[in-house]
């Protein structure tokens, strides 16, 4: 099998979930997971280890990561805070470990009760379990686009967490336009930021779609050389403290763009969208993805 020239991670499961009003029970999450996976989806981000309190709807994310068994090719990975959230992770077998930051202070407190630096700094102690548990390391950067609170967030911001990130460890960083805000202009200038600092092997595309503009996004970055894009089946998601940040980029119009581009991704677009119906009308509500309100005739 080649490598695809783009991997998708299908973040629905998580970044979708956690926004929904009605509890999702362990068995839909479970079997979400497995259709996500046979639908060759190689990288899924099954839940977080927060508080509870906090994000009620990710309760139970070790139940949903044990009864996903690990198997080959695929990344169950997992959000987590702090060293809490972390030992809970590795507790229940996580296979990729994901730490968030923000680039705006006041979503940094909002969103994880601390300043950037403090948030970064919680991260020292997570960053060195797992790397002594040998499980990869992720981090994405909140509000790259635009902050809920603050509005306009600077260019050097995100590059310094981006930074930051990649010193703790991180091998890869989601640039998160967390309430989807950006347009591809400013999306493109801001990428091209990062991956001049970091480097575009190291650098993941995150888009919310709230106004319209995540695959425009997408495809404005795509040939500063990224590989790695982000999305919710069905454009599940949202974030409980970016008040009007919709869904995510929908894994159907995704893998439809980048299959017109003639770029691999190893998904089954067909297989994605019955997952996707699946847990839309689990939801009781219409998919979020043009794609597969085209394909399925609603
Ligand atoms: P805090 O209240 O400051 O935490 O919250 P604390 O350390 O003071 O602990 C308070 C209580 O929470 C204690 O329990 C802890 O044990 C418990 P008590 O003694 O009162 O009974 N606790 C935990 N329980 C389970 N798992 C844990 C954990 N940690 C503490 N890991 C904290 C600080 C960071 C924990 C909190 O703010 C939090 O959980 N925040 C998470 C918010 C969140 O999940 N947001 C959504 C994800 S981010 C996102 O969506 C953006 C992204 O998609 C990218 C983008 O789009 O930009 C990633
Ligand atoms: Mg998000």
């Amino acid at each position: 099998m080649t490598a695809p020239a783009v991997t998708v991670v299908e973040v629905g499961p998580r970044d979708g979930l956690q926004n929904e009003p009605a509890p999702v029970t362990v068995d839909d999450r479970v079997r979400l997971v497995e259709d996500l996976a046979a639908a060759g989806l190689a990288r899924i981000e099954v839940g977080s280890f927060v508080s509870p309190r906090w994000v009620p709807q990710m309760a139970g994310t070790a139940d949903v990561l044990t009864r996903v068994p690990p198997r080959p090719g695929l990344t169950r990975a997992v959000l987590v805070p702090n060293e809490t959230g972390l030992a809970a992770a590795l507790q229940a077998g996580a296979d990729e470990i994901a730490v968030f930051a923000a680039a705006s202070e006041t979503f940094s407190r909002k969103n994880t009760n601390g300043s950037i630096a403090e948030v970064l700094a919680r991260f020292e102690p997570v960053a060195a379990g797992a790397r002594a548990a040998g499980v990869p390391l992720r981090g994405y950067v909140s509000c790259v686009l635009g902050c809920p609170y603050e509005g306009a967030v600077p260019v050097a911001a995100v590059v310094h967490v981006a930074e930051r990130l990649v010193a703790l460890g991180c091998r890869e960083v989601s640039l998160g336009d967390t309430i989807g805000v950006g347009t591809p202009g400013a999306a493109r200038a801001m990428t091209a930021a990062v991956v001049a600092a970091i480097g575009a092997s190291r650098v993941a595309l995150h888009f919310h779609d709230t106004y319209g503009q995540a695959l425009a996004n997408v495809y404005a970055c795509l040939d500063l050389g990224i590989t790695v894009v982000d999305s919710a089946v069905a454009g599940l998601g949202g974030c409980p403290y970016a008040k009007g940040a919709s869904g995510n980029l929908a894994t159907e119009d995704l893998v439809t763009m980048l299959e017109g581009l003639g770029l691999e991704t190893g998904v089954d677009l067909d297989a994605v969208i019955r997952a996707g119906d699946r847990i839309s009308q689990i939801l009781g509500r219409p998919t979020g993805s043009k794609t597969a309100r085209a394909r399925l005739g609603r």
